[in-house]
Parts: C-alpha cells; sequence; structure tokens
C-alpha cells in the first residue's frame, strides 16, 4: 500500500480527479485530498456531486461518504498547516489532476499560496513524484512556458488528450483511459484500459 496527495483544481474535467482517487482508494492505497475552492463548484456543475461542507471535518465526512472509504484524508485548500504542508510528512508522490492554469502558474513560479501549491513545492523540493493533468484549450504561451519548466524539473505532465485507438464508446471509457495513463506516469499499477498488443 502506498499513499499519494491528490489535488483536485478548478479545470474542466473534475470527473478525472473523481476517478483517479476511486481507483487509488480501489487499489488500497492511502490518499490526501486537497479540493480547490473553484473545484468544489466546478465538481458541482460538472458531475453534481456536492461535497461542500462548513468545516474541513464536514467536507472530510461527505467525502468519505461519496467514497464508501476510511482511507481518506481531507484537507481545506487554505489549511497550511496540514501535514502535505511538510517535506518531513511521507507520501509516494502527489497528483494535480485536473490541473488549472493558475495552480500550474503558481508551481512553476514556486508561490506556494495555498495548501495544493505548498505541496507541489514540496513534492518539487524533496525529489518526489509530481504528476500533473493540464486542462486548458488552446495553450498560451505563457501555459506552455510554465509546462515547459516543470517537465525539465522532472514533472510529469500527464494532459487529459484522450486517444481513439481503443475505441471508446462512451465517456467513462475515455476516462478511464486518460486517468489510466495519468497512473502510468506514476508507475502505479491498473487495469483501466487493454494495452496495445496486448
Ligand atoms: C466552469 C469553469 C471551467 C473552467 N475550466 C478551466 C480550465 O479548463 N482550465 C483552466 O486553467 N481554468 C479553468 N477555469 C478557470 C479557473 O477555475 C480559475 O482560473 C481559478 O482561479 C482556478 O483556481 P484554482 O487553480 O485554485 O482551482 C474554469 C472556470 C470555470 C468556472
Amino acid at each position: 500500500m502506498k499513499s499519494f496527495i491528490v489535488a483536485i483544481t478548478g479545470a474542466s474535467g473534475s470527473i478525472y480527479g473523481l476517478k483517479l482517487v476511486k481507483e487509488l482508494l480501489k487499489s488500497g492505497h492511502r490518499v490526501y485530498l486537497c479540493v480547490s475552492d473553484t473545484a468544489f463548484l466546478i465538481i458541482m456543475t460538472e458531475t453534481g456531486v456536492n461535497w461542500s461542507g462548513r468545516t474541513e471535518a464536514d467536507t472530510e465526512k461527505k467525502i468519505r461518504k461519496y467514497f464508501s472509504s476510511k482511507k481518506i484524508k481531507y484537507f481545506n485548500e487554505g489549511n497550511l498547516f496540514a501535514p502535505l504542508s511538510s517535506g518531513s510528512f511521507l507520501t509516494d508522490g502527489m497528483f494535480v489532476v485536473p490541473c488549472s492554469m493558475k495552480t500550474l502558474s503558481g508551481i512553476a513560479q514556486g508561490y506556494a499560496n495555498n495548501l495544493i501549491e505548498r505541496a507541489a513545492d514540496v513534492m518539487l523540493k524533496e525529489g518526489r513524484k509530481l504528476i500533473l493533468a493540464p486542462r486548458e484549450m488552446p495553450f498560451s504561451a505563457i501555459h506552455l512556458e510554465n509546462m515547459l519548466k516543470l517537465a525539465r524539473l522532472g514533472v510529469r505532465m500527464a494532459a487529459p488528450v484522450p486517444a481513439f485507438y481503443q475505441k471508446p464508446e462512451k465517456i467513462d471509457d475515455i476516462v478511464d483511459f486518460v486517468v489510466g495513463k495519468v497512473l502510468d506516469s506514476a508507475g502505479v499499477r491498473h487495469s483501466l484500459f487493454k494495452r496495445w498488443g496486448s
């Protein structure tokens, strides 16, 4: 069993973040989840799921119920006292899925202005795995420069770009492919899609 930080930020494609968490929990991994304020609204808009609680504990209760798991711990993006803020807290890596251009920029500049940016900063300074699924269309030169800067530091840019050689029939097939590739980027085993040639 491994433990991973998952951050869901305010880009379209929140369904990828939800599926990623489900898959990590299903495989027996522990998940430390952080959801940005905007992401809560986008999750609700895109999937109808409402996780917003009055307090961090309230929100965690809803999230644990949604995933039917106690192996998930939730932290507010403003909680900079959370363990994820410190390099002394050990995890096996971090996913930001989907990753907004704002969070991408914050990570690329080392801004560490909220728990998501700080946890990613910790991954960079400690040389741990950091996988981002940057989502925007089209990308500006600023977005591309931020991605290049991070890629050169060893961050995996697992953009949510589906392939069609799998002949997807429904949205779930596309989501499974993208989340599978995100997991591949971290070396996490899964059976979300049939591999080419297998
Ligand atoms: C419905 C909706 C969809 C959005 N989709 C994207 C997107 O795909 N990519 C992106 O970079 N920003 C997107 N945004 C804008 C971000 O949510 C905004 O920049 C926000 O400040 C990001 O904050 P966060 O990174 O802290 O979540 C979207 C906003 C809304 C309301």
